[in-house]
């Protein structure tokens, strides 16, 4: 999972619903934090509330309701909620002066972990919503109408997918060509660093039913690219069609028919779920992207095993070997953290080993951030942040180099692109590579949704430049 800590407004959710066509409409502004599921699941709560009247809207002091779905994965991602809903605050405080409400909600993972605590630090927030009771976020509202403050936090028992409405088809035509759905939620792995097993609870699989209808209204409002969701999302794991148990593998096969998608992927995966049936669905599968993001977080053995990563350096470098015999293109994407508790120079030299052994396409690190109520927090030997610093410095210098490395080595070389969206520039169109990155080509190209081939012409920072070929 791309889980940098990225912020996204949610411009692209507008919608109206039948409801909201007699009244004026509400409007909610929904500002996203952290990992793609909470992208996807702000684009769920934007369908809940459209059901419920509310316009989308990306001007935060025009809105009636202010949503800020949050990540709790290191200190400063949660922080950042705190320094928003300050600013917020007086927003509301405006907005009240010339008799206009703001209710202000919190979702995501800060909500579920913090919950009651966010209203004592920050009172003008009206509502706190975790992750596992999105759809009742329509009755919560109406409460909070009422003048009560909602503090809903519980685990619900019911499904929350099976409750949550479905966009309108012009809807999810709007949101272009490639979607997010999420299969699989919550962890069971309990690493010593991680707050999600605690926010987003013990993993839970979607039916394949649900999995396959919702993937047929994508393609059916155009979406070419999907890419499959969990926080574990190898772990995933269902009841089939043909009444037998089915794992991701055997799930991709059967997406890769629905007529439409043509390129599938799927994240964030840990390398202990990695199973045959999945290596040889990259064998065997050519609409799955030949890229993998498989984080492995060090290359110390100590050190993972401190963190309860329950593999080895070497496990997860066999790993590697067995999936690039399958699939020889495939390209490597990671996570890192350093300074965990306890990390000496030779575990962080062995991090850098694996990092030259691997040669990765692209790459996440970042600082051990400890994260109250998570074993790691209370271990012995935290080490000083200006070693952290330097290290991180080190280890993202290699792994960027790996990732110019490799957009280098595509120059000259023709690949499929699936044409996105308009360029920022005027006569450009922004596709995608099988490995994600950006790629920029003459708007004349092809038509948004087409796959083309193009050859490769030169690399830019982080995209690349092409040519119909
Ligand atoms: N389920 C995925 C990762 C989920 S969290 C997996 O098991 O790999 C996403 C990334 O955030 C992690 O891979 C890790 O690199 C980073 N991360 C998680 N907790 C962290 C912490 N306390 N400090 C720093 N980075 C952390
Ligand atoms: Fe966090 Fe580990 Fe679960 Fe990934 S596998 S979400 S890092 S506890
Ligand atoms: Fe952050 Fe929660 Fe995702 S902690 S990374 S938003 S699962």
């Amino acid at each position: 999972m791309d889980l940098n800590t990225i912020e996204r407004n949610d411009p692209d959710s507008a919608s109206q619903s039948a409801a909201a066509a007699s009244a004026p409409a509400k409007k909610v502004f929904v500002k996203t934090y952290g990992c793609q599921m909470n992208v996807y699941d702000s684009q769920r709560m934007t369908d809940a509330l459209a059901a419920d009247g509310y316009t989308a809207t990306d001007v935060i002091a025009d809105a009636d309701l202010v949503l800020l779905n949050t990540c709790h994965i290191r200190e400063k991602a949660a922080e950042k909620v705190y320094s928003e809903l300050g600013r917020i605050r007086d927003m509301k405080a405006e907005r009240a002066a010339v008799g206009r409400e703001m209710l202000i909600g919190v979702a995501g993972c800060v909500a579920q972990a913090e919950g009651a605590e966010i209203i004592r630090r920050s009172p003008a927030v009206d509502l706190v919503i975790g992750p596992q009771t999105y759809h009742r976020l329509p009755d919560v509202l109406a409460r909070v109408r009422g003048g009560e403050k909602i503090v809903e936090t519980e685990y619900a028992i019911e499904d929350k997918f099976e409750h949550l409405p479905q966009p309108k088809r012009a809807e999810m035509i709007k949101r272009g060509v490639t979607a997010f759905l999420t299969v699989q939620e919550g962890c069971d792995k309990f690493c010593t660093f991680c707050v999600v097993p605690y926010t987003r609870g013990s993993e839970v699989s979607r039916p394949v039913a649900q999995i396959v209808a919702e993937a047929e209204r994508l393609a059916d409002a155009g979406v070419r690219e999907v890419t499959l969701l969990g926080q574990n999302v190898n772990a995933w794991h269902g009841k089939g069609e043909d009444s037998m148990e089915w794992g991701l593998g055997r799930l991709l096969f059967r997406l890769a028919e629905i007529p439409g998608l043509a390129r599938l992927r799927y994240t964030t995966s840990h390398p202990r779920d990695m199973n045959d049936e999945l290596i040889a669905a990259h064998r065997d599968l050519p609409a799955l992207m030949p890229y993998l993001h498989l984080p492995v977080q060090s290359g110390s053995d100590r050190i993972l095993k401190a963190m309860n990563r329950r593999h080895t350096a070497k496990d997860y470098l066999a790993l590697l070997e067995r999936i690039r015999a399958a699939r020889g293109d495939i390209a490597l994407s990671g996570d890192f953290i350093v300074g965990f508790p306890g990390e000496t120079d030779a575990d962080f030299e062995a991090t850098m080993d694996l990092v030259g052994q691997v040669n990765y396409a692209s790459a996440f690190s970042f600082k051990y951030s400890p994260r109250p109520g998570t074993p790691g927090a209370d271990m012995p030997d935290h080490v000083p942040e200006a070693v952290k610093d330097e290290r991180l410095q080190r280890l993202q210098a290699l792994l960027l180099k790996q990732q110019q490395d490799f957009g280098l080595g595509l120059v000259g070389s023709t690949i499929d692109t699936l044409i996105e969206k308009p360029g920022r520039q005027a006569g450009q169109k922004v596709g995608r590579s099988p490995w994600l990155q950006p790629v920029i080509v003459d708007e004349k190209a092809g038509e948004i949704g087409d796959i083309i081939r193009v050859r490769i012409t030169k690399t830019g920072y982080n995209s690349l430049f092409a040519e119909l070929a």
